[in-house]
């Protein structure tokens, strides 16, 4: 069977070769297709990211206006599906409904699930970036109680997210154009990072051919986890436990370096970046544009730039080289917009989708892939003969 070495958690294995997303961890370097992140932020928008990340290059004018319009035209939920969400309860999670939901495209949309069939897969695509902001705000409007809106085709993916998320039927929505350029810029911030947990179990599960919708399914899954896309709700739930206890940063940094219970300081550290996650440096301008507008009187945010603080004049961070990353400011951005806790990390699922539809199809397009089957150290029983049940103890 060959030699077979230990590396646990992936730490020094890599999985694929990809040519989409660069990430040099000690200078805090991130580029899609090269195209350096803050260039990308500042100018691009998530649709123009999103076929950059799929397609490898930025689209000429026609080739984004037809991308728009494909998407624009698959917004709208098969009717049957939208009573899926009646099955579960008002006080879930988001995130498995969303999951679930996005599975379930692969039942009510049996046309687009071949993954060797160019033209299925580029259906499911763009069914899939298409729906996952109204299957996102429908998850949203059953927790809150209220009706669901249809799409407006008329509007833009994220001015139509934000309607069908905050706005009624009894009354038109007012949108507010500043907070859905700074929502676009934040998925782009989060539209593609190389092999994390979530896109490497979008190949995981894809390279047993399984169809694109299930794949993603599976990659919202491992998102959900705090460790991953859960940090930003994790983040909000800290700064809002250090604020209820008098807002006593020392202590909890305490708490934190002793791994008292194992606490952890969410939003800080990261597997690649052992300098300033690039993305963190970004959301944190927006937070206080956004905060400054939206919620000046918001006393979390001077407790998470205390935290920062602390952290980057501590030896424990220092030394361990643990800086802010994506989630530590953007939970702060996404309430002040009106969204609450446990709709963070259905907005990073938002974001990450592109990324993980050009994983699998670079993955599917790649000769060299083979189904994805890690091997193991055995470390149970040596061979031992079966004991009859009136003998065991
Ligand atoms: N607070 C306190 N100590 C930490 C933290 C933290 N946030 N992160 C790492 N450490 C310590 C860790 O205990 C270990 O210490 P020691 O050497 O004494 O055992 C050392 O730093 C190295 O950490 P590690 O756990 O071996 O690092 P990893 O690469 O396996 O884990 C991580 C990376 C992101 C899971 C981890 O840093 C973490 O749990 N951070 C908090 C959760 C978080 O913010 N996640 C979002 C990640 S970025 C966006 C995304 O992927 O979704």
């Amino acid at each position: 069977t060959g030699y077979v070495t230990l590396d646990a958690g992936f730490v020094n294995t890599a999985s694929c070769s990809s040519a989409i997303t660069y990430i040099d961890g000690g200078n805090g370097i991130l580029r899609y297709r090269g195209y350096p992140i803050e260039q990308l932020a500042q100018n691009s928008t998530f649709i123009e990211v999103s076929y950059l990340l799929i397609y490898g290059e930025l689209p000429s004018a026609s080739q984004l206006e037809t991308f728009t319009e494909q998407i624009r035209r698959h917004t709208l939920l098969h009717e049957d599906l939208k009573r899926f969400f009646d099955g579960f309860p008002r006080n879930a999670h988001p995130m498995p409904v969303v999951s679930s939901a996005v599975n379930a495209l692969s039942a009510y949309y049996q046309d687009s699930l071949d993954p060797s069939d160019p033209e299925q897969v580029e259906l499911s695509t763009i069914r899939l970036l298409a729906k996952l902001p109204t299957i996102a705000a429908y998850a949203f409007k059953k927790s809150v109680g209220q009706p669901f809106l249809y799409p407006d085709n008329s509007m833009g993916l994220v001015e139509n997210f934000l309607r069908m998320t905050f706005g009624l039927p009894a009354e038109p929505y007012d949108l507010d154009p500043e907070i859905a350029a700074a929502l676009d810029m934040l998925l782009v911030l989060h539209a593609d990072h190389e092999q994390n947990c979530s896109t490497s179990t979008v190949r995981l599960v894809g390279s047993s051919n399984a169809n694109l919708f299930t794949s993603i399914s599976g990659g919202i899954n491992a998102l959900w986890g705090p460790l991953h896309g859960g940090a930003n709700q994790a983040v909000l739930e800290m700064l809002d436990e250090i604020h209820a206890a008098g807002g006593d940063t020392k202590d909890f940094m305490r708490r934190v370096k002793n791994k008292e219970d194992g606490v952890k300081l969410m939003g800080f550290g990261h597997r690649v970046y052992k300098n300033y996650d690039p993305r963190a440096a970004i959301v944190k301008q927006t937070a206080d544009k956004i905060l400054d507008k939206l919620a000046p009187d918001d006393e979390l945010l001077g407790i998470a730039k205390g935290l920062e603080e602390v952290a980057l004049n501590d030896d424990y961070f220092i030394e361990r080289k643990l800086y802010p990353n994506v989630d530590f400011y953007t939970g702060l951005i996404y309430r002040a917009m009106g969204f609450p806790p446990r709709m963070f990390t259905v907005l990073f699922a938002l974001g990450r989708l592109p990324g993980w539809i050009a994983h699998w199809r670079e993955m599917h397009n790649d000769p060299a892939t083979k189904i994805g089957r890690p091997r193991q150290i055995y470390t149970g029983h040596t061979a031992r003969d079966y004991v009859d049940l009136s003998q065991r103890s």
